[in-house]
């Protein structure tokens, strides 16, 4: 993976399914856009691209041995798609972004690869197939255990996708211990935000993570100091905020 260069921040959602990703996703995209003073765009993987189209398709298909009609899914083709999909993404949409300075939010990016497709697969290939992929400048992990998760899916929609069942989901989430344990040795720059409480208290944790590592980034000759000072006194969203924009869809 490389290093982002350009003047916009890539910032990505991590976590099991249900933990939350694209609520606070969501929720950071209006905060830094409407209210820090940075411009943001929210984006998620899979895509709705014609790459992301198929990947759907896939998941939609909780019994993935059973061959579509018009692919055969099986996982390496999946891990492929998911790769593809992921490198259109950045040069139709993210790196445009991040090139006119405006701030991407990924809900789910390489990791989920590395935690999802590697169940099956050499996760050494998992990594060799992302290694185009623009490394995010900070990675949020959402820490919900998989009971709660499940529980959450459970009461969203009562069709379970692909990966939604508990002894998957149980796995994923030993993968992701595994991946965040690597990747913290090896000093990635990411947070895990405890996604347990309510919305509100998860976004306020959400925005302090953020400031963190925007706080760290102030020595840094290139950036804007007027703009990283505004957003770092920027209070978060308050609880009826979101309530409204929660309900608002
Ligand atoms: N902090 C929270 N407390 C309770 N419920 C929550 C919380 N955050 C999200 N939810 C609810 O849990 C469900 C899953 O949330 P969300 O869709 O944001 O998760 P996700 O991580 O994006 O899931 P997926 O990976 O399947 O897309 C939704 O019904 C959402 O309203
Ligand atoms: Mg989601």
């Amino acid at each position: 993976m490389q290093h982002a260069g350009p003047p916009g921040k890539l910032i990505a959602f991590e976590g099991l399914d249900g933990s939350g990703q694209t609520t606070q996703a969501k929720l950071l995209t209006l905060w830094l856009d409407q209210r820090a003073g940075m411009k943001a765009h929210y984006t998620k993987e899979p895509t709705s691209g014609p790459i992301g189209t198929i990947i759907k398709r896939a998941l939609l298909q909780p019994d993935h041995t059973k061959t579509a009609p018009e692919l055969s899914y099986n996982p390496a083709t999946l891990a492929l798609l998911f790769a593809a999909d992921r490198l259109d993404h950045l040069e139709r949409e993210i790196l445009p972004l991040l090139r006119r300075g405006t701030c991407v939010i990924s809900d789910r990016y390489t990791i989920s690869s590395l935690a999802y497709q590697s169940l099956e697969l050499d996760p050494k290939w998992v990594r060799s197939i992302n290694r185009y992929a623009l490394s995010p400048d900070l990675t949020i992990f959402l820490n919900v255990p998989l009971k709660t998760c499940l529980d959450r899916i459970r009461n969203r929609h009562p069709q379970p996708e692909l990966y939604e069942n508990p002894a998957t989901l149980q796995r994923v989430e030993h993968r992701y211990r595994q991946i965040i344990r690597a990747l913290q040795r090896q000093r990635y720059r990411i947070e895990i935000v405890d996604g347990t409480p309510p919305p509100a208290e998860v976004h306020r944790a959400v925005v302090e993570a953020t400031k963190k590592f925007f706080r760290k980034r102030r020595a840094r000759p290139r950036e804007d100091e007027d703009q990283i000072a505004a957003l770092l006194k920027t209070p978060p969203l308050n609880p009826e905020e979101i309530r409204v924009h929660l309900a608002a869809g």
